[in-house]
């Protein structure tokens, strides 16, 4: 199998690109390696990514290169590309966030439209609820964003689900619920506050600390996409992708300073808009569907994220990076 993987150098793109060619699969990724975190990180990953057999990685944006050439012999698309992030899609912020969001995945989905590509997998989010109804939440609850950012992303899978609808377009969108583990952006909470504690530095905590995140490790998103790739489902599907533990960000803390066997400093700040007070999905369709199971609990993810910030902070990605 050929996968076309968009967002290949980032997060959770770098390590979708290398389970997929574990798995025997050529991999072409492709990145625009924009500007939102540091891009030195950005070429880390792409290093450590095309490290892996079968795997290339090219610098090109979605929104300008030649998607039929990109396409060209490729069998799944795994369309992570995108502009995440809650907290800076207001104002002047969300034009970068409808164009990544929505007019790249728009032209994705029209290309794909015409090529041979057999399915698209479009990484969703948790931020489509809002502050849901009902939690745990199920996929057929109404979507309701939060966020500006929430908002892209619901037009981003509502344009997966029309090209499926009028076009046969075979696409599968995950709802991803809060994801963490090695690599994790540094703009997240997880990141930053592992950064504090390593560094005796103060951490930012928005609002009172009991909102609530259904916290998904990285290598169960992964696999949740494994699965998208292959399963025998209608075009259109869409599936959460929850971890099932969820956890306050206060309990979050908590484990924290077990882990580091400190007391961590923490400023206060108040909410942030867009902010939701809970997430936590069901995952019931996904059991059903993709035959996908979380295997790592937010403990035990945790201490992997740790483990792997320590081993990071020790070489600074701009002396790995090629560029
Ligand atoms: P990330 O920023 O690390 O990765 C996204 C990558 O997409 C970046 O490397 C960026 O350079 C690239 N990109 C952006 N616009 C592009 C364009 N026009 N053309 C080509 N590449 C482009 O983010 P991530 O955390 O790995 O998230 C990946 C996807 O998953 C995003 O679509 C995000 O909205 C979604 N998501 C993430 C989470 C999470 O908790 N991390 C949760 C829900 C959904
Ligand atoms: C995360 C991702 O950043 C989004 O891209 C993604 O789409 C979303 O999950 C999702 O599940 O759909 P968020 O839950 O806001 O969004 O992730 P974090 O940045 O890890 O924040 C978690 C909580 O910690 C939030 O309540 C936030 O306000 C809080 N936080 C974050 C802090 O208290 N301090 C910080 O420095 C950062």
């Amino acid at each position: 199998m050929r996968a076309l993987v968009t967002g290949a150098a980032g997060f959770i793109g770098s390590h979708l690109s290398e389970a997929l060619s574990q798995a025997g699969h050529q991999v072409r990724g492709v990145d625009a390696f924009t500007d939102y975190y540091d891009v030195a990180i950005k070429r880390r990953n792409a290093l450590e990514a095309g490290r892996s057999n079968g795997v290339e990685i090219l610098e090109a944006d979605l929104l300008t290169c030649d998607l039929e050439a990109l396409l060209d012999g490729v069998d799944v698309v795994y369309h992570q590309a995108g502009q995440p992030g809650v907290r800076l899609s207001w104002a002047e912020g969300f034009e970068r966030y409808n164009a990544a969001n929505v007019l790249a995945t728009q032209r994705l989905l029209e290309a794909v439209r015409v090529s041979g590509v057999r399915r698209l997998v479009y990484a969703s989010s948790s931020s489509v609820y809002g502050n849901a109804a009902v939690y745990p939440t199920p996929e057929s609850a109404l979507p309701a964003p939060h966020s500006p950012y929430g908002v892209t992303k619901l037009a981003g899978e509502h344009l997966c689900n029309l090209y499926a609808a009028n076009w046969g377009v075979s696409t599968v969108a995950l709802r991803y619920f809060t994801v963490f583990g090695p690599r994790q952006r540094p703009d997240m909470a997880m990141h930053r506050f592992i950064d504090a504690a390593m560094n005796g530095g103060t951490l930012c905590l928005y609002g009172d600390g009991e909102q609530v995140r259904d916290f998904t490790f990285v290598a169960d998103v992964v696999a949740a996409n494994l699965a998208a790739g292959e399963a025998d489902v209608a075009p259109g599907t869409v599936v959460n992708v929850a971890g099932g533990g969820s956890v306050s960000v206060n309990g979050l803390l908590a484990l924290l300073e077990e882990l580091v066997e400190g007391k961590l400093d923490v400023q206060r700040l108040p909410d942030q808009p867009g902010d939701v007070r809970a997430t936590g999905g069901t995952i019931a369709r996904a059991a059903e569907q993709l035959h996908w199971h979380p295997q790592v609990d937010v403990a035990t993810g945790l201490a992997r994220q740790l483990e792997w910030q320590r081993a990071a902070q020790l070489v600074p990605a701009e002396l790995t990076s090629t560029s």
